[in-house]
């Protein structure tokens, strides 16, 4: 805004709305943000919503449909038929595959035609045509496709909070806004106090409504925010991991630092996936222990498709109920469908957010000008070392109790990031070491 229109009553002065950041925004087909997140396997389905008959599915703005075949075999293709463009929708699935409802042509999982029923032995169509198609990959009760290059094709990752035995369930949230609105939220942890807190009541665990400092660092997989709470004679730090490009980590919703805890793990490994431009689909895995939930606030009954167990994530509510108490749903749609960039006022408690922007549009640059998608390295395990988790220690408050919980948060951070290359089981101990020798 200029001096003259920086003046009260100036609505005269702002109603243009630029154009959206298209490269960060942007997910369709050649598209550079798209074509960055299609080197990544994406999670695209629950297992249990694929049962007996094919499921539309629109991801990175194709429309595709997937299947699980007579045989047990997931397929993931193009909706529209290579025939004439009937929707495999309609399709019939068979021991080997589909076949189109229209004229009966049967293509295989991969998107080879089988069979065209009508034409004459020996046609060519068989070798001239095929239906285009995406592999998959199920793991533990989440389809994921691989929609990128096919000769590019990374290892599918196992992170190493899949492998813990926690319980859990799978989730699949819709939200009609762009991707980058949801997985911005989880790197802007400032509204935790706001949002869920002050102006909505306390959402989630009571503690997460104490005061926090925050600050931000680089990880092998992205970046982490690093907050850290005093709640009463405990210090408490919580790392929450953006895994590049769309993958997050929460640690325990409920939690409430009440006692002494070393690198405990999350309650939520989830995926921001764009269904197309202005919808996205956020889907993954929804982990439940005592540990996690000390009072007993979970509800795994619940959370399933387009339904999870704390509040305002869904527009499941009444319309009057989210404007009392809105929650992460009603601010990321209310963005708008993109929200745009050029008219916000960033400031000094959105440096998590700016900081995912520009990480994201070195990694989209990068990946354009070079084709490189950089992989996950493993750990002794052959696992994906991850960086979010809480930690609560008791340590006496002290005159400058801010420097103390600063040093407290950066330390525990320096020891989440030192510990990835050893096993799961030994991180809690490395944590516990700094704890003692320099806040006991
Ligand atoms: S449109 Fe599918 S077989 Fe004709
Ligand atoms: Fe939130």
């Amino acid at each position: 805004m200029t001096e003259e229109t920086l003046v009260p009553y100036s609505g005269y002065f702002q109603r243009d709305v630029p154009a959206e950041d298209p490269e960060l925004t942007h997910v369709g087909p050649g598209t550079a943000c798209g074509e960055y997140l299609r080197r990544y396997w994406q999670p695209v389905a629950m297992s249990n919503e694929i049962k007996d008959l094919p499921v539309p599915v629109r991801i990175l703005g194709e429309d595709l449909v997937i299947f699980r075949d007579q045989s047990g075999r997931l397929g993931l293709l193009h909706r529209h038929c290579a025939h004439r463009g009937a929707s495999l929708e309609y399709g019939i699935i068979m021991d080997c595959g589909i076949k189109c409802c229209y004229h009966g042509w049967h293509f295989d999982i991969d998107g080879r035609l089988i069979d065209a029923p009508s034409e004459p032995i020996g046609s060519p169509v068989r070798d001239r045509v095929i239906q285009g198609a995406y592999p998959l990959h199920e793991h533990d009760g989440l389809v994921f496709a691989y929609m990128g290059p096919p000769e590019l094709k990374p290892e599918f990752p196992i992170y190493d909070t899949m492998c813990l035995g926690t319980a859990s369930k799978t989730f699949s949230l819709s939200m009609p806004a762009n991707w980058l609105q949801a997985y911005e939220n989880t790197q802007d942890p400032i509204h935790v106090i706001h949002l869920h807190a002050l102006s909505s009541g306390v959402q989630f665990g009571a503690a997460s409504g104490v005061e926090q400092l925050i600050d931000y660092r680089d990880t092998p997989l992205g970046m982490m925010n690093i907050q850290t709470r005093r709640v009463g004679e405990m210090l408490w730090t919580r790392t929450t991991d953006s895994i590049f490009p769309n993958g997050n980590q929460t640690g325990a919703i409920w939690e409430e630092a009440e006692g002494k805890k070393m690198f405990q793990r999350v309650s939520m490994l989830r995926w921001m996936v764009p269904i197309d431009n202005t919808n996205t689909l956020t889907i993954g895995w929804r982990y439940f222990s005592d540990q996690l939930d000390p009072r007993g606030q979970d509800d795994p009954s619940i959370v399933g498709k387009e339904s999870i167990d704390f509040v305002g994530q869904t527009a499941g509510r009444s319309y009057e109920e989210r404007q009392r108490q809105p929650g992460d749903y009603e601010v990321q749609v209310s963005q708008r469908p993109i929200a745009i960039h050029a008219l916000e006022h960033r400031v000094t408690s959105d440096r998590g957010v700016t900081r995912l922007r520009r990480l994201l549009r070195e990694r989209v640059r990068a990946h354009q000008s070079t084709g490189e998608a950089p992989l996950p390295r493993l750990n002794e395990a052959g696992q994906v070392a991850t960086y979010c988790q809480d930690s609560v220690y008791p340590v006496a408050p002290a005159t400058d109790d801010d420097q103390l919980m600063k040093k407290f948060g950066s330390r525990i951070a320096d020891a989440v990031l030192a510990s990835d290359r050893l096993q799961h089981e030994q991180r809690p101990a490395e944590i516990e070491k700094i704890c003692q020798s320099e806040f006991s």
